[in-house]
């Protein structure tokens, strides 16, 4: 028997985004709509881009200034700096009809100017006040600059790395995205939205845009409706439920339907079910590319996304250019129109642009806050946060401050890949490369010295595409054996060889998707001649996705992934590489052996033919050519300490329905330096009525332990955290076993069990 909880889907309490004294906020747009006329309606529901930024697609728009002017727009994005913000709202309070300000949007990702870590090496620290502060300090900053509205976060999970927007993103777990969600939209709009400094966020893509099929950006989606809420949909439930107050719908299809046009998703879901009270933005022309699906010409597909409950058109102007026409032909009614109409004001009321339409502009404040030193110092520390150590044979790491070091690679000194993707307002030449950084922090004590040893990539071809944003792969004059050499000659002179390698930033990201996520063979080759000289050989590897490095694993004394670390880069690596911080990421992806594997991740469902080990076995569910397992496993990371675990221990073995049940376990530094550790919890579900993932994360925290220090740890689990979606939605538990695993990796735990009894 099944107990039913009342449903989690039906009720949702907005907090962060409580509607400002509603009933005032009401009687003023009551009152503005009043004047407004059908066309103004639809001008609200209109977002444009002068092409600034990047263009994300391939239109952008015409005689914005024209446009804004005749009450035409709503929002405006792609406008960078405070005096062209101020010019652009001047012309919609001053110059349209009836003055109603613009939303000033961006994707603020990972930092406006102090850029940060890209998302998923940020998702690396677990740390969620870090991740916050990272979107606190965006925001402080983004606003300083006029800006009021971020397309961020986007929490899309996913399991393959194939897919370039996993840079963007917190990583494969559910749990852990839904915490990060929250996170960031606490940090973008604070407790008042109304601040000065706190900005709309956008929670992205709704929905599925992380599981496109063959991991290639924008292709088509397919999955079951248990899959969907149990893994895809807890993130956009927690941001809203965290009061985000915009969503953004996908470029992709939900079970048949483009998201932008799919009522079921927009409606039912996200608004009757979910209980969002915020406004619906597309992507960018994801309307117009509702033609492309085939559902109908401009007109018949802008007017299926009104309706199903869509609010704002990105870019495409298919509202703009039909939405009066079917409003004639009755497609649509004044009704579908003035409900986005209000839902958009509603944002901007919340926002205080009513009251002062230029708050979000302050010249002196950016000029004091944008990449203050201690914003700065926040960049370096948040980045040293989120490295993961992947390996460390005899204590390679940390680097001795004496000696001499070879410092190869393509990234060892090179500013233009350190921000990684979607860094629209940030300044590659105000990063610090590894080779500062390591001089800054050794001083003299150290001597060292660098060679390129080999481009990103020697295709010329490839490296075009990648180019698009600026020169990120850029191929030396010299020839890849001559580069070779000279790195191969400094290594045999030096103590140790630290190779900075890895994915030029735009190798990963929006429409950068890769059938191959392996080390491009340029790097490959130096790897190979780096190991011959038979130097202690270190690892520094940026990327903005898992890599297949089974050979590279081999081959390295130490590694220390660093994702793409943002502004302080360099600094950052030092920090780590010579102990000045100890490491305790933690994977949030697995990294698959080869690309094969994939998609591999740590919640895989039972299969009634496992099989557990890495031995092939003949009807089993597993691989002639290669192992289950992944080359390094969800929430894996070394330190330069080492973490010993007690048993676990429960305060009871039988939980009832309204009990809370209490997990802990003593954590023991066992090396000599003081160390963090991030304790994990999974629970697995014996006894069900659909199959359950083989583990699920709980719970965790991040905890400092002392050289010598015993903490315990301690969790508190109650029945919701044992809950499910079934097949027909409901969200429940169901009595039985369960085994509770705490442990410092997915794949390193120690267990008990208890059972929930009704
Ligand atoms: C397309 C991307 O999918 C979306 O995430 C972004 O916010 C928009 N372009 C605007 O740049």
């Amino acid at each position: 028997m099944r107990k039913l909880f009342a449903l989690i889907l039906s009720v949702v309490v907005l907090v962060g985004c409580s509607k400002p004294k509603g009933s005032e906020m009401d009687r003023f747009i009551d009152e503005l709509m009043g004047r407004m006329t059908t066309e103004e309606k639809i001008g609200q529901l209109n977002l444009v881009t002068p092409g600034g930024g990047i263009p994300t697609g391939s239109a952008v728009s015409s005689d914005v200034e024209g446009k804004i002017r005749d009450g035409q727009v709503g929002g405006i994005f792609g406008v960078t700096g405070p005096d062209k913000v101020r010019m652009t709202q001047q012309i919609a309070v001053e110059q349209s009809r009836l003055g109603i300000p613009l939303l000033f949007g961006s994707d603020v990702i990972h930092g406006y100017k102090t850029v940060f870590p890209i998302p998923i090496g940020l998702s690396c620290s677990w740390d969620m006040a870090l991740m916050e502060k990272t979107a606190r300090i965006a925001a402080q900053e983004a606003t300083a600059d006029g800006l009021n509205w971020n397309f961020s976060p986007m929490v899309d999970i996913s399991r393959d790395p194939r897919w370039g927007r996993v840079a963007e993103g917190g990583g494969e777990d559910p749990y852990l995205g839904s915490e990060i969600a929250r996170a960031m939209v606490r940090g973008y709009q604070g407790s008042d939205l109304t601040a000065a400094n706190t900005m709309m966020a956008t929670v992205k893509h709704l929905a599925l845009y992380g599981a496109p099929e063959g991991g290639r950006d924008y292709n088509t989606v397919d999955m079951s409706r248990i899959r969907m809420f149990n893994v895809y949909m807890p993130p956009f439930l927690a941001a809203i439920d965290e009061g985000a107050g915009c969503v953004m719908s996908a470029f992709n299809d939900v079970e048949g339907v483009p998201a932008s046009g799919n009522h079921w998703l927009l409606t039912e879901i996200l608004r009757d079910t979910w209980g969002f009270d915020g406004f619906v933005v597309s992507d960018y022309t994801s309307v117009n590319e509702m033609v492309d699906h085939g559902l109908g010409d401009l007109q018949a597909v802008s007017a299926l996304a009104l309706k199903a409950g869509l609010d704002m058109d990105m870019v495409g102007e298919g509202f703009l250019s039909t939405l009066g026409k079917s409003l004639q032909e009755g497609k649509v009614s004044m009704a579908d129109i003035d409900k986005a109409c209000r839902r958009i004001l509603e944002a901007k009321y919340k926002l205080g642009l009513f009251d002062d339409p230029y708050r979000y502009i302050d010249e002196k404040r950016a000029e004091i806050e944008i990449l203050s030193a201690e914003n700065r110092a926040a960049a370096r520390d948040a980045a040293a946060r989120s490295f993961v150590l992947l390996k460390n044979e005899k204590n390679t790491l940390p680097l001795k401050k004496g000696g001499s070091i070879a410092l190869v690679g393509p990234l060892a000194n090179n500013k233009n890949n350190m921000l990684g993707t979607w860094a629209v307002s940030g300044d590659p030449q105000l990063s610090i490369p590894v080779l500062e950084g390591m001089n800054n922090v050794a001083g003299n004590s150290v001597t060292i010295r660098y060679a390129k040893g080999a481009n990103i990539s020697d295709d010329p071809a490839y490296a075009a595409k990648i180019n698009v944003f600026g020169p990120r792969i850029d191929i030396d004059e010299r020839s890849p054996e001559v580069m070779l050499r000279e790195a191969e000659a400094l290594a045999s002179r030096s103590d140790v060889v630290v190779a900075v390698i890895g994915e030029a930033s735009e190798m990963s990201g929006e429409s950068s998707s890769r059938s191959d996520i392996s080390l491009p063979e340029s790097q490959k080759k130096l790897v190979r001649a780096l190991k011959q000289t038979g130097k202690p050989l270190v690892l520094v590897m940026m990327s903005g996705r898992p890599l297949t490095m089974e050979e590279e694993h081999q081959l390295a004394d130490a590694i220390l992934y660093t994702w793409h670390p943002g502004i302080e880069a360099g600094n950052a690596i030092a920090d780590v590489l010579f102990g000045g911080y100890n490491p305790s990421g933690k994977l949030t992806m697995t990294f698959p052996r080869n690309v094969g594997q994939v998609p591999i991740y740590y919640n895989h469902r039972t299969t009634g033919r496992p099989n557990p080990g890495d031995e092939f076995q003949k009807f089993r569910s597993n691989y002639l050519d290669v192992p289950n397992s992944p080359l390094y496993a969800f929430g894996y990371g070394l330190s330069y300490t080492s973490f010993d675990y007690s048993d676990v221990m429960l305060d009871r073995t039988t939980m009832g329905w309204n009990d809370n049940i209490n997990v802990s376990v003593d954590v023991t530094n066992t090396g000599s330096v003081d160390g963090e550790e991030v304790v994990q919890l999974y629970i697995y579900d014996v006894v069900r009525t659909i199959t359950q993932p083989v583990k699920k994360l709980k719970a965790f925290e991040k905890v400092f332990v002392k050289a010598g220090e015993t903490k315990r740890v301690s969790f508190s689990l109650s029945v919701d955290d044992l809950a499910f979606y079934h097949p027909d939605l409901s969200f429940s538990a169901e009595p039985g076993e369960f085994i509770v695993y705490v442990g410092t990796s997915s794949d390193e735990v120690v267990s008990a069990s208890f059972t929930l009894v009704e």
